[in-house]
């Protein structure tokens, strides 16, 4: 009797469990309904399904999908777009019938999702993709897939999903944008996916094909190099008999990221979403450029968006209508001479293209280059062959008719073979043999003239680094001689906007620094060096000599230069989370940093300052050490920059003197700011100053306390004798942090400070601390334990002079 009545508690308390599990579900059936108010929780948590209102009509009540753990609404999908109900009665629900349907109270029916198959036991599920599925699940068998919104794609393509066709039964699934930010209902403008022999997408506004990304070419599509292999996504273009499709697959299972169609813009675009600045950012869309309009150049005619005018016809071809002042580039152009099919035709090779049109093409995945030319000059409708799958070098494809829509895009465009008549064509066996000859001459000499350039230069330059570089003298020759990339002014004007206020990102130690987006979609941060700036032009040959020959996960990485006339420019790549100073001393963005995050950060500072030290093939020394100059990129790893200052030393000499102190006050080791000497050990002792900064969220500069005129070293060092090191922290990390780690990064950050250099740690022997490695011995005195005032009264006798000391024009801002 009792053991009944247990067991009937027993399954009283199992059901109450599960009726409390179904508050936050990922299904419901026909037996359930999902109204107003409630939602369905994809199981990871990442979707929710339920009713929303957009814009400003708030009476407008939508069912669709959005991302559950992004605190900016974003929508992903919506069932009822051009049909909003008015009231908060909708319901959705299964019909006897087996079909998902939207109800609302006046109008019964809003939206169906119209399976064809009759269900016995439905289910509806909001899977962890984003995707709601619609499935029948017969117990004893495999469940059956009715209907899913992923085959019903609104402006937004999601990992996972496919775009284009199930040829099989005719389904297309195609982007389409929302009319405005506030109306869900379908604009005017299309991305979806050709059915051709050869595959391409497509964007339409309206009827108009507007741009096309090219085909597939096993890598990435011919027209859109922005679409290079990168950490968060893979692209793929699947064409077989049964389906075509555009996909992509995350590689990064935390990566968010999202492709829309967007009417305000007219344009797709690839959201990425990141996750310390919480925003999303645009890292990628198409049209890229003028250049991509389709057919703007007519056929034969390439599109080059650096030339003026932009519409260049292919070699061997001329405009087609001939009026000199103004040629109507949509006619195109044509043949200087004409093609003679039957006596036998050549082609030439065009390099760099966003392939044409495929609408008239036909391809052989197993056809080499050569059977492909043969295919090609069989068929005189055939204008241009080319290599189907550039990865694996294979296939062929073929082109009929005139070529439309061709782009220059130099960074991943493709080789091109045009039909010409056979006398101007560039594959006349004794031509090419002839040119293959002189070809490999020309390249013989230039290795030569490099070879000799390289060698000279880097005898000059060890000559130099023995006699120590005290002036960073190198000039724009060596510069020059440097493996270095040249940049064209003209793109680097172009990529900033012509330099434009809204693209600076403030002022380095030499000039502004300026964000820019080159042709290709990289992102980049332009230093420009100020025509004013006397002392910039040494440090800018100074910068350029030292961080060209660097390579560190640690270091910002210098892309390039550019040097024409007055104009000198380095350009480096761009860090998306600015400088740590923006983090840590700042009231709202200090929360994102937890312990974790910034141990990983002051790890890697270490990291790149023992490269510097000894690691790198100069040993270097970087002298103006600070927050913020330590840059972050999207993933927060700590990357050391602006090397103006920085000195390098041939191999067994360790240190330096100076007359011209450069740093920055409160970074600066006694030694060096008194007497000018400056070693490794005075990195150190800035290294060990900025681990206070992060550890406190407290300037050095500008460090108060109550009524003693004690600097952050001096607080740090009172409170570690008295015991008390714990108050230093930061109360932003507190919460975070492993109280015996932070307490070790003090002792080690008052081990770095410490007066004389002699007694400071090497960088390699702190990173092993900070490891936890070796035990930790016991801090002597610091080195200026008071603020500054304290110190030039002290020492008025060497002032430190330089631009750096400056804080107002060096502050913030470097290369990101
Ligand atoms: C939805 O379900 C609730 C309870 O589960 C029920 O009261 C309501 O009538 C249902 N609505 C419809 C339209 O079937
Ligand atoms: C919304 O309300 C208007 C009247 O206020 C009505 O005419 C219309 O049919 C309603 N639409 C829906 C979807 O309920
Ligand atoms: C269920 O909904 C579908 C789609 O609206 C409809 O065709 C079908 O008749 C409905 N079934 C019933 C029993 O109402
Ligand atoms: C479309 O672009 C505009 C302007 O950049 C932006 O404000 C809007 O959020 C974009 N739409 C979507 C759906 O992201
Ligand atoms: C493709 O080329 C291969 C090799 O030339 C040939 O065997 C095959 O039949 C071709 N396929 C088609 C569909 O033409
Ligand atoms: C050339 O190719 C076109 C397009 O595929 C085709 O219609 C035509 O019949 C071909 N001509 C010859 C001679 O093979």
């Amino acid at each position: 009797m009792e053991i009944l009545f247990l067991k009937f508690i027993f399954i009283i308390l199992l059901l109450l469990f599960f009726a409390g599990l179904s508050c936050e579900t990922d299904i419901f059936t026909s037996s359930t309904n999902l109204s107003d108010g409630r939602t369905l929780v994809s199981s990871d948590e990442s979707f929710e399904l339920g009713f929303f209102s957009s814009g400003s009509s708030a009476k407008s009540r939508y069912l669709g999908i959005w991302y559950k753990n992004i605190p900016i609404q974003t929508v992903v999908w919506v069932a009822n777009r051009c049909d909003p109900i008015n009231d908060t009665s909708g319901v959705l629900m299964i019909n006897s019938t087996g079909n998902l349907v939207l109800l609302s109270q006046s109008r019964g029916v809003v939206w169906a999702s119209n399976s064809k198959i009759e269900a016995q036991n439905p289910v509806v599920q909001l899977l962890d993709s984003g995707n709601l599925v619609l499935k029948d699940s017969i117990a004893g068998k495999s469940e059956i897939l009715l209907w899913q919104s992923f085959d019903y794609p609104a402006d937004t393509l999601l990992p996972e999903m496919k775009l284009g066709w199930d040829l099989r039964t005719g389904l297309n699934r195609q982007l389409s944008a929302w009319k405005s930010p506030d109306d869900p209902c379908p604009g005017d403008l299309i991305y979806g996916v050709l059915p051709y022999n050869n595959p391409d997408t497509v964007l339409w506004k309206g009827s108009q094909r507007y741009y096309r990304s090219g085909p597939w070419n096993g890598i990435g599509m011919s027209g859109l190099p922005q679409l290079r292999p990168n950490p968060w996504f893979t692209v793929n273009l699947v064409s077989n008999e049964e389906e075509v499709y555009y996909i992509f697959h995350l590689n990064k299972k935390s990566a968010i990221t999202r492709l829309i169609v967007n009417q305000t813009t007219s344009r797709g675009e690839r959201y990425l979403w990141n996750e310390y600045t919480r925003t999303w950012t645009v890292s990628n869309h198409f049209p890229w450029d003028d250049c991509d309009i389709y057919g703007t150049c007519g056929a034969y005619g390439s599109c080059v968006i650096t030339a003026l005018p932009p519409c260049q016809c292919l070699r061997d071809f001329k405009p087609k209508s001939q009026e000199e002042s103004s040629v109507d580039w949509h006619q195109g152009c044509v043949r200087n001479k004409p093609l003679d099919c039957h006596t036998g035709d050549g082609f030439i090779k065009v390099g760099g293209l966003k392939l044409p049109d495929t609408a008239h093409s036909w391809v052989n995945k197993s056809m080499n280059l050569k059977e492909c030319r043969a295919k090609c000059l069989e068929n005189c409708s055939c204008m241009a062959y080319t290599t189907l799958n550039i990865k694996e070098s294979s296939g062929c494809a073929i082109w009929f008719d005139d070529l439309i829509d061709l782009k220059l895009v130099q960074s991943s465009g493709q080789d091109l073979y045009v039909r010409v008549a056979a006398s101007d064509s560039d594959h006349e066996e004794t031509k090419g043999k002839t040119k293959m000859m002189a070809g490999l001459i020309i390249v013989a000499v230039i290795l030569v003239v490099t070879g000799v350039f390289v060698i000279t230069y880097y005898i000059r330059r060890s000559h130099r680094n023995i006699e120590g570089r005290e002036n960073g003298c190198s000039d724009e020759r060596q510069i020059e001689d440097m493996e270095l990339p040249l940049f064209e002014v003209a793109l680097i004007s172009n990529a900033t906007n012509n330099f434009s206020s809204n693209n600076k990102l403030g002022e380095g130690g030499f000039g502004p620094v300026y964000k820019g987006t080159l042709p290709d979609g990289k992102e980049i941060a332009v230093k420009r060096l100020s025509r004013s700036s006397g002392q910039g032009i040494v440090e800018f040959k100074n910068e350029v000599a030292l961080i060209a020959k660097l390579q560190h996960r640690n270091l910002v990485k210098l892309l390039g230069c550019c040097i024409q006339g007055e104009e000198k420019m380095l350009i480096y790549e761009y860090m998306p989370n600015k400088s740590l100073d923006c983090f840590i001393f700042d009231r709202t963005r200090r929360n994102l940093l937890d312990w974790p995050k910034r141990f990983h950060i002051i790890c890697g500072i270490a990291r790149g300052l023992v490269y510097l030290h000894q690691d790198s093939r100069l040993r270097i020394i970087h002298r103006d050490l600070k927050v913020s100059n330590v840059l972050l990129d999207s993933e927060m790893n700590p990357k050391i920059s602006d090397f103006g200052m920085a000195r390098a030393f041939g191999g067994e000499q360790f240190e330096g003197n100076t007359k011209r102190v450069v740093g920055t006050y409160g970074y600066m080791a006694p030694e060096y700011a008194i007497d000018g000497k400056f070693s490794v050990k005075s990195d150190v002792f800035s290294f060990g100053i900025l681990l206070l900064e992060i550890i406190s969220g407290k300037k050095n500069k500008g460090f108060y306390h109550l009524n003693d005129n004690l600097n952050i070293i001096g607080h740090a060092w009172r409170l570690w004798k008295e015991g008390n090191a714990s108050e230093l922290i930061d109360s932003f990390v507190q919460e975070s942090c492993t109280l015996s780690e932070i307490l070790r990064c003090i002792h080690i950050s008052l081990l770095c400070v410490q007066q004389h250099p002699e007694d400071r740690p090497t960088m390699s022997s702190v990173v092993l601390m900070l490891g936890g490695e070796t035990a930790l011995v016991k801090p002597k005195e610091p080195g200026f334990l008071f603020d500054k005032k304290s110190l030039e009264t002290n020492s008025s006798a060497s002032k430190p002079e330089s631009s750096s000391t400056n804080e107002l024009s060096h502050s913030v801002l470097e290369p990101r």
